[in-house]
């Protein structure tokens, strides 16, 4: 696996104006209750250093990634960049703030799989400022962070070149879609923690939802399940194949193995004003996300008008009624202790 270092990147700030939120909007649309996201960042710091892996491919306006091309189907551009701060915001929300949920003390290092804008990574060198913290990604698109984390671009498809007992904590968040076997990835980072040492996956399969009976087969749903069954003929499942991945841990031999599920609203059509806050972001994650899946899916060929696609998903996001919901998982597992496991098995 190539490792390139990325040394500096530049810092971005997010600007959320709630006096543009309504919690208490009661009508069937949710256009009224977005609130809008400015940012302020531009990634032309990192490219002095590094731009031979900035070197991008556009299309439609959007930007991709150019190491390892199309092993990932969405872009990283700006507008994609602030959909994973939303979405870390949401989880957040959803988390009350925690990073994780496996118990970690005086971790030595961490490894964050897919990091994006490196937010998660970042956030964990704060919390653990004595911990070396590394993230890795296809693109070069990491902001600030502090010195303990380092961010190296790199395909976690590729066999790992770390070597054995290394992590405390290997974690992924949304990479669902980025891996082509799941088996070697469980054996790869199995191998790669020290005994003790956690995995933990936040992952959102690619499907909505919806708890109205009258709302099953809505255009959203059949945008968001062809662009899962496209992904999965490419070899890179997104979907409910998640919710089978805990057989593949204990397979892989992850002991203490366990998965949490949460729904997160799309839009604020739940009673709850927690729910509320998160289907706000889920609703903004849902219409920033669409164009991307829509544009990746005419990219491989499908016979369909995107821009149409695009607006009969808005549509269906931002309808109250339909009340749709996406789904969260969390995964997580231990690498057993040398005394707890057989000597065949080491
Ligand atoms: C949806 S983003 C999530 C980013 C970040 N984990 C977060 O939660 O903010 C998925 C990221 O995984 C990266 N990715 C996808 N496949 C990958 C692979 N095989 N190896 C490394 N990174 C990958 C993508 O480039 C993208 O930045």
């Amino acid at each position: 696996m190539a490792a390139v270092k990325i040394l500096s990147s530049p810092s971005k700030e997010y600007y959320f104006s709630n006096d543009v939120m309504d919690i208490n909007n009661s009508s069937d649309d949710d256009s009224d209750s977005i609130f809008s996201i400015q940012t302020s960042s531009s990634a032309s710091s990192f490219t002095r250093t590094n731009s031979h892996l900035a070197n991008y491919r556009y299309e439609n306006n959007r930007r991709y990634q150019s190491y390892r091309e199309g092993n990932w189907l969405l872009p990283n551009d700006e507008q994609e960049q602030d959909r994973m701060q939303i979405v870390d915001t949401m989880l957040s929300l959803l988390l009350d703030g925690e990073l994780h949920l496996s118990p970690l003390s005086h971790p030595r290092r961490i490894l964050d799989v897919g990091t994006g804008t490196g937010v998660w990574a970042s956030d964990m060198a704060y919390k653990f400022p004595n911990t070396r913290v590394i993230g890795t990604d296809l693109s070069p698109i990491q902001v600030a962070t502090p010195d303990n984390c380092t961010f190296e671009i790199e395909d976690a498809d590729d066999n790992w070149l770390y070597p054995p007992n290394y992590f405390s904590m290997v974690h992924t968040r949304n990479l669902l879609g980025g891996i082509t076997n799941w088996k070697r990835f469980f054996d790869e980072t199995y191998r790669s923690l020290h005994p003790n040492g956690w995995l933990e996956l936040h992952e959102s399969p690619y499907k909505i939802y919806s708890n109205n009976p009258a709302y099953t087969d809505i255009p959203l749903m059949r945008t968001v399940t062809l662009f899962s069954d496209i992904s999965a003929r490419l070899g890179r499942v997104c979907g409910e194949e998640v919710f089978g991945f805990k057989a593949l841990m204990e397979a892989a031999g992850f002991v203490d193995v366990t998965e949490t599920r949460y729904r997160l609203p799309i839009g604020t059509w739940p009673d709850s004003t927690n729910e509320k806050e998160i289907g706000r972001y889920n609703l903004l994650n849902c219409l920033d996300g669409i164009e991307g899946f829509a544009l990746a899916i005419v990219g491989q060929g499908e016979n369909i008008d995107p821009q149409e696609m695009m607006d009969e998903a808005r549509k269906d996001i931002l309808n109250k009624r339909a009340r749709l919901y996406t789904t969260f998982i969390i995964l997580r597992g231990r690498k057993p202790a040398a005394c707890e496991v057989l000597p065949a098995q080491r």
